[in-house]
């Protein structure tokens, strides 16, 4: 093979180059599993390099051989299918993000209420600055660095434990000190300074190698090598924010866990302050954001924690981000330039959106071409003609915007932009839905549904991604590939390519009979699915992944909730009662999710899917041994221990479902002085009243 191999590339016919091309994507592919699923690599770091290099100059001479999947497209920032997953002990979150002061008063306001702080008690937050790094997770064993992860989707993320280990500061490999506790997950940010960055991408430059967009990705394609001597070479830094999964306390504060965790040995994000008001959150904001660009690492915004832990404990999370915490952004980033042309993009479900198309400008150190501009009302609000040299704006991780035209830039005899009244794709009619109250919709949909080729790709792409399906090796170009060849037009006719289609991708260009294997894999694995995901894959309208897990744990299986649902048609009565009693829910979702339960159409994607899979399973429930889990319970009238959010935070972290209004199905309902109506429908139904004291004894305390 060797031999084969030294033959020069320049030498090789197209077949040769073929077959030896897959071969080296088998035999990488090969090692890689070894190196970082099994720890056990079988070649040096140099003969992986030399395969790899090979396989490279035969891309370059051969580029129809390059692959989305191949070894070559690994390498870097994108998707790198080649790390193991770690899910994660206790779910990464993200944060709320403030932007105007208001928002930031809202925020302690918020936690005032929650808490039912009086108007003297003092709140303690410690203001600290967001690194825009990514975020990993470190777990310490006994004191030492066992497992390190990236965020990926909050669950789930990458095991870069041997990159982790690479990195020179920061990151201590056993603990210093003493008092830790057994099981340590720290977590922070993985960065790289503004210096470092300078530095590295010169480095690149010189030898001919990417040059990163800023230190942001310049830390993220560092740290998702597959190979971590190269990112030991990286100069890439740590800074610990907060923990994971830890077997004991660290503090009774952030200030305490603070301490300890420099002790051990981390380096923390500093300057940190201690705050007791909106005023002093505000002036360190300020105050940061006038060192912003003296600073040696890129921030884009401050983070604010409430203090006591007790406190975060009883404050929780919403969906994905604490209560406790939010990030205040600085403003977005505004550049000028030039709009070429408007295109017209149509989404999963049939919304028509105007996206412009822009001379590339460099917007707060990320080049930018593309910017939304919302919708048709925005184009002619702003007036927005093809032409115009427009300002355009990005904030954070939003998707650049456009906002207004400079009009004295305004080329002679640029005119007005002319919304479609056609799908641009399908050519089908595209309407503005009329409210109740005559009020147009802003946005207009290809009535097409799923006949138009870009909403049922669109569709496709959502039940695949992430937080739907998850099957992996398929994605967007997959996706566009099948659906031309015919093979997928539902989501049930993804679990049938294995039997019907794998035979003939093994001969399509690019599919090697390693990744149709995969592919087949995944999406076998795939039959057994959560009911929350399986609802959110459907892409029901108002229905995200909050919702979609509310209504799973509400009916439990797809056929309970079908069967509710046809119960449910004619829209009063008991079925209908007890879908609009969900949390969350209104008379919109409602309807929305009804439609999409009876409507022949959509109906026929549900029982089609349902054939192809093995089981839908209910979604886990947070505490299942306790007194009320499972229990549908309301709450009415006023309560003086807890806020209502707090207690309904409460009852749904000990499993309970919380209802809006009292039906046959609630368990209990639990009045405080001034309850009304919904007390009177709960005797009717003979439902139990408890007091909050019979509450607090109910759920011990
Ligand atoms: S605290 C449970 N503190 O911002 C709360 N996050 O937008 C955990 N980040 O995913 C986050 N600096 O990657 C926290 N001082 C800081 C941070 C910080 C940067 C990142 C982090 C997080 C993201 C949320």
């Amino acid at each position: 093979m060797a031999g084969q191999r030294e033959k020069p590339v320049a030498d090789l016919t197209p077949n040769r180059a073929k077959l030896e091309h897959a071969r080296l994507e088998e035999e990488i592919a090969a090692h890689d599993q070894r190196y970082h699923q099994q720890d056990a690599p079988s070649i040096s770091d140099a003969d992986y390099d030399a395969l790899k290099k090979r396989l490279l100059e035969i891309e370059e001479k051969f580029p129809d051989l390059k692959t989305l999947t191949g070894v070559s497209s690994r390498v870097g920032a994108t998707p790198a299918a080649g790390f193991a997953k770690v899910r994660h002990a206790k779910p990464m979150l993200s944060l709320d993000n403030a932007f105007a002061d208001e928002d930031v008063a809202d925020f302690l306001g918020r936690i005032r209420r929650f808490l039912n702080l009086k108007e003297g008690d003092d709140i303690i937050l410690i203001a600290e600055p967001k690194i825009d790094g990514l975020s990993a997770s470190l777990r310490y064993e006994n004191g030492a660095l066992v497992r390190a992860a990236t965020r990926g989707d909050g669950q789930e993320g990458e095991d870069v434990t041997a990159n982790i280990r690479t990195l020179q500061h920061d990151v201590p490999h056993k603990l210093h000190g003493k008092g830790w506790p057994e099981v340590l997950e720290v977590r922070g940010e993985v960065y790289m300074t503004r210096a470092d960055f300078l530095k590295l991408n010169e480095a690149q430059e010189t030898a001919g190698q990417k040059i990163f967009a800023n230190p942001r990705n310049a830390a993220a394609g560092s740290l998702r090598q597959l190979d971590p001597s190269v990112t030991a070479k990286r100069p890439l830094r740590f800074f610990g924010y907060y923990w994971g999964e830890v077997s004991a306390p660290l503090g009774r504060s952030m200030q305490e866990s603070r301490k300890r965790l420099a002790e051990w040995g981390f380096t923390l994000n500093t300057p940190v302050r201690v705050c007791h008001s909106l005023d002093d959150l505000l002036a360190y904001y300020r105050e940061i954001g006038a060192q912003r660009a003296t600073l040696p690492f890129d921030i884009d915004g401050v983070v604010y924690k409430v203090d006591r832990l007790d406190w975060q404990e009883r404050l929780g999370f919403i969906s994905r981000s604490p209560r406790w915490a939010t990030a205040h952004k600085f403003p977005a980033e505004q550049a000028q330039t030039l709009l070429e042309n408007i295109d017209i993009q149509v989404g999963r479900t049939g919304t028509l959106t105007p996206v412009a198309k822009l001379k590339p400008v460099n917007v707060g150190g990320v080049l930018v071409s593309n910017a939304t501009l919302h919708n048709e009302d925005e184009i002619r609000r702003k007036d927005v003609r093809i032409g115009d040299t427009v300002i355009i704006q990005r904030a954070g991780d939003v998707i650049p915007q456009v906002v207004s035209v400079v009009l004295e830039k305004r080329p002679k005899g640029a005119e007005e932009f002319v919304f479609p009244t056609k799908c641009p794709v399908c050519g089908q009619p595209a309407e503005r839905e009329v409210d109740a109250a005559g009020e147009a919709d802003v946005r207009r949909r290809c009535t097409g549904g799923v006949s138009c080729p870009a909403q049922a790709m669109e569709g496709l792409r959502h039940f695949v991604s992430r937080n739907a399906f998850d099957i992996e090796g398929i994605g967007e170009k997959q996706i566009a590939a099948f659906y031309e060849w015919g093979w997928i037009k539902e989501p049930a006719d993804i679990f049938r390519l294995p039997k019907k289609h794998a035979a003939e991708l093994r001969k399509k260009e690019g599919y090697g009979d390693t990744s149709v294997d995969n592919l087949v894999r995944a999406i076998e694995q795939r039959r057994t699915i959560g009911f929350d995901r399986f609802l959110f894959a459907l892409g029901i309208r108002h229905v995200g992944q909050e919702r979609a897990r509310l209504v799973a744990m509400h009916y439990e299986t797809p056929e309970r909730w079908l069967a509710a649902m046809d119960e449910a048609k004619d829209r009063h009565g008991e079925a209908w009662g007890d879908l609009n009693s969900i949390d969350k829910m209104g008379d919109v979702v409602a309807e929305a999710i009804l439609g999409f339960a009876t409507r022949r159409q959509s109906r026929n994607v549900i029982d089609h899917l349902l054939k192809e899979l093995a089981d839908v399973v209910p979604p886990a429930r947070p505490v299942t041994d306790s007194a009320v889990a499972g229990k549908t319970v309301v709450f009415t009238g006023s309560l003086e221990k807890f806020t209502r959010d707090e207690a309904k935070a409460r009852a749904l972290s000990l499993g309970a479902k919380v209802a809006g209004s009292v039906s046959k199905k609630t368990d209990y309902l639990v009045a405080g002085p001034g309850a009304g109506s919904k007390l009177a429908e709960a005797q009717k139904h003979g439902v139990p009243v408890l007091s909050e004291d019979d509450w607090l004894k109910l759920i011990g305390g």
